[in-house]
């Protein structure tokens, strides 16, 4: 039997597994990696070595090198894979220890994980990890979820290696069962609602007021310095700035306008369609992946539908103010969505999640980073019970501040054809959402006529029916 001798096994020594165990053992943890694929274990000999690293392609021979309890995390694809390694562990593993799933797994599928393992006396923790490659090495945002004795165990570890903001790590404990995964799942449907918005930007200053990449990326990089400062906007001044290798051409211009989406973003309106909770800016985000996949469609639908509307109604200062409001606004609208809906899940899931504690945890090393994350922050320090931060007076002032070049850019859009359904849905979220009166009460007399589905009434208690004229 090896000697026991290890803090934190690793399973799936892929380039993120290896990152992150290579950032452990900087941080003075002695670790242990497993892969079947001997390539990838001698590539983690060679890149940690002088580190206390060691990799193994035995499960056995992996799990009785690793001290108890023993906390072994699995970097391996959602799915069956999860299952797959859980099972050529559980034979090894003895009563206390846990596996932890740190991959973009369905939260449905964590809490069966959390059951499976409990009943067999051991431990899971689903936690969500972002940052990519770069993160993974240097200082990922970690969101686990589970039981907080099992979060002791891994907390001064997965402390030393998230990134930092102001000192205090990235990483903490986000609520029990799958807590961890739906905060990242959430995570990753606001990634996809401030992708799409700043897509939609780009998407104006190009084809309406025709600017080129260039000078696109110059505006989004001072935009980055004040504000709107996140790293969606960051990464996009390189993506707008680089030449391609082969041709010399702007590589943006080149890549295929169909983008591709693994599910985050789906289940995350899918959930938020059944807890009844709205975050059109997201959903919207996703339909517009959708609506990309359609390109034979579109090609052919641009030939016989050709738009007969005017051009692009500001000038080029102009628009570029009402847009850069427009960004910070809708930004912050997704944010309110995505935690709002966290709220709810975590009332109907029994999560006990800290909407403040979400907030820290994404002010750094994650893809949803921004200043306005601290802002958010202390809005929650300052009302835990915040239903939706729209609430926040702080928030509302940004809001109502914004609100009229958000709409100013909307109009925009739609005036010359461009279609624009993030920025849309969150000034229909914002109209929505402060509308005392909405005109669900044609709904409910319609629903009542045709189905005798009944509908309750402003000046009296109780459920009503009525028989309509005309029936
Ligand atoms: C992160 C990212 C990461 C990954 C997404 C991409 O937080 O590091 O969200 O998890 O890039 O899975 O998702 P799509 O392929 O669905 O765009």
């Amino acid at each position: 039997m090896a000697e026991t001798q290890y803090d934190f096994g690793m399973v799936g020594l892929g380039t993120m597994g290896r990152a992150l165990l290579l950032n452990m053992a900087d941080h003075g943890f002695a670790v242990a990696g497993l892969d079947t694929d001997t390539g990838k274990v001698d590539a983690l000999h060679s890149e940690g070595s002088g580190k206390p690293v060691k990799g193994f392609t035995s499960a056995q021979e992996f799990v009785q090198s690793i001290r108890k309890p023993r906390a072994i995390m699995m970097l391996v694809p959602a799915g069956a894979p999860v299952d797959a390694v859980t099972h050529s562990l559980a034979p090894y593993l003895e009563a206390g220890d846990f596996l932890i799933d740190g991959g973009n797994s369905y939260f449905k599928d964590t809490d069966r994980r959390v059951k499976e393992l409990t009943a067999q006396g051991l431990g899971f923790i689903g936690m969500g990890v972002s940052g990519g490659e770069s993160g993974a090495r240097r200082g990922p945002s970690m969101m686990p979820g589970g039981t907080p004795e099992n979060y002791e165990r891994i907390r001064p570890i997965v402390e030393a290696v998230a990134a930092k903001y102001d000192g205090e790590p990235c990483v903490a404990l986000m609520g029990s069962g799958s807590a961890g995964h739906y905060v990242k799942t959430v995570h990753n449907g606001i990634e996809y609602g401030v992708m799409q918005l700043i897509s939609e930007i780009y998407d104006v200053m190009k084809r309406g007021i025709g600017m080129s990449n260039a000078e696109i990326a110059d505006v989004l990089e001072s935009w980055n310095q004040a504000e709107l400062q996140s790293f969606l906007v960051e990464i996009s001044v390189v993506v707008l700035r680089t030449k391609d290798e082969i041709t010399g051409k702007d590589l943006v211009d080149l890549i295929s306008d169909k983008a591709k989406q693994k599910g985050t973003g789906k289940w995350t309106s899918q959930d938020a369609m059944d807890l009844g909770m709205p975050i059109p800016t997201i959903d919207v985000a996703v339909a517009a992946r959708e609506m990309s996949g359609l390109k034979d469609e579109r090609v052919q639908a641009a030939k016989t539908l050709k738009p007969t509307t005017a051009g692009y109604p500001y000038p080029k200062e102009d628009a570029i103010a009402y847009l850069r409001s427009a960004l910070h606004v809708s930004m912050l609208l997704s944010y309110a969505q995505g935690l709002a809906l966290l709220r709810e899940a975590s009332k109907e899931y029994g999560y006990g999640t800290n909407l403040e504690t979400v907030a820290k945890v994404w002010r750094a090393g994650c893809i949803i980073r921004s200043a306005s994350l601290e802002t958010i922050r202390a809005a929650y320090a300052a009302n835990p019970d915040l239903p939706n931060l729209l609430m926040d007076p702080a928030i509302a002032a940004i809001v109502l501040a914004h609100e009229a070049n958000l709409r100013k850019a909307v109009i925009g859009s739609i005036q010359c054809s461009m279609p624009a359904p993030s920025l849309s849905a969150s000034i229909a979220y914002l109209d929505g959402y402060r509308s005392e009166r909405l005109p669900a009460n044609l709904i409910q007399g319609q629903r009542d006529l045709f189905g005798a589905h009944t509908y309750e009434r402003l000046d009296m208690e109780g459920s009503f029916h009525t028989h309509w004229e005309n029936q």
